[in-house]
């Protein structure tokens, strides 16, 4: 397995599915597939880091997700805060800058204190831009925009002929983030689950059946060189490429 160092996607963005199912299959209780899933994302940041990626974007919790059982949702989120908690001095050593995109004042008052300590330590943090994905919904996202768009336009700020898809972009959460190149989902599901849908117009899609706490840095790696072996036409023909 030969990777071409110098067509490293700039952004891959994961949906990490397939914990619950994962335990469950071991006869565990699906909090014990989220952890495992946990250990799973420090293997593919490091991974990440050691291939360069400049940007890595994890589906960790959607505006769906508060349907789930109310025992998982708080475990969720106590995992996401001692992982942030624990990882910090990591993301400080390894130059990795935390970024979040979602509704973050949606989530609870304690997971939004330390989120927003991680992302104030690390902000000046070069090498990988990790953007966690938090009570996020892509449905969500465009409609944040647009009220902010909406409002320029009624106090007269802006003319309805200068929202261009840069300006529209500029509104959304990854504002200032390349779209991903690749967007890969574990866990066997064929379908986007409300993330990223403008910025996955063009993206690379890549299912595997691999459950997310099996995805390891072979996984990622293969996810790469499959990717690297599409040819993106972006419309044109392949003539034209
Ligand atoms: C993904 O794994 C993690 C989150 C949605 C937080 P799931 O918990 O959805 O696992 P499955 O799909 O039930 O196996
Ligand atoms: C998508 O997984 C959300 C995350 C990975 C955080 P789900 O397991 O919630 O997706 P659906 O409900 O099966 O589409
Ligand atoms: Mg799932």
């Amino acid at each position: 397995m030969q990777l071409d160092p110098a067509n490293i996607p700039k952004h891959i963005a994961i949906i990490m599915d397939g914990n619950g199912r994962w335990a469950q299959a071991r006869g565990h209780i699906r909090i014990m597939g989220h952890k495992a899933g946990v250990k799973a994302v420090k293997a593919i940041i490091e991974t990440a880091r050691e291939l360069g990626l400049p940007v890595l974007t994890l589906y960790a919790f959607s505006t769906e997700n508060w349907n789930r059982p109310q025992d998982e949702v708080s475990g969720l989120m106590n995992l996401l805060k001692n992982y942030l908690q624990s990882e910090l001095d990591a993301m400080l050593k390894n130059d990795i800058r935390l970024r979040a995109i979602g509704d973050i004042n949606g989530l609870p008052a304690d997971v939004q204190d330390v989120l927003h300590s991680t992302i104030e330590r690390t902000r000046h943090n070069k090498a990988l831009t990790l953007n966690l994905a938090l009570n996020y919904g892509g449905r969500n996202e465009l409609l944040h925009a647009i009220r902010e768009i909406a409002a320029q336009v009624g106090r007269g700020d802006l003319q309805s002929e200068a929202i261009t898809e840069e300006l529209v972009a500029d509104h959304l959460y990854t504002s200032g983030l390349p779209d991903p190149d690749l967007l890969i989902r574990t866990g066997g599901e064929s379908r986007l689950s409300n993330f990223l849908l403008w910025q996955a117009s063009y993206a690379e899609l890549y299912f595997t059946e691999t459950a997310w706490p099996d995805f390891d840095k072979t996984c990622l790696l293969e996810a790469i060189l499959a990717y690297q072996q599409r040819q993106r036409r972006f419309g044109r023909t392949g003539e034209q490429v």
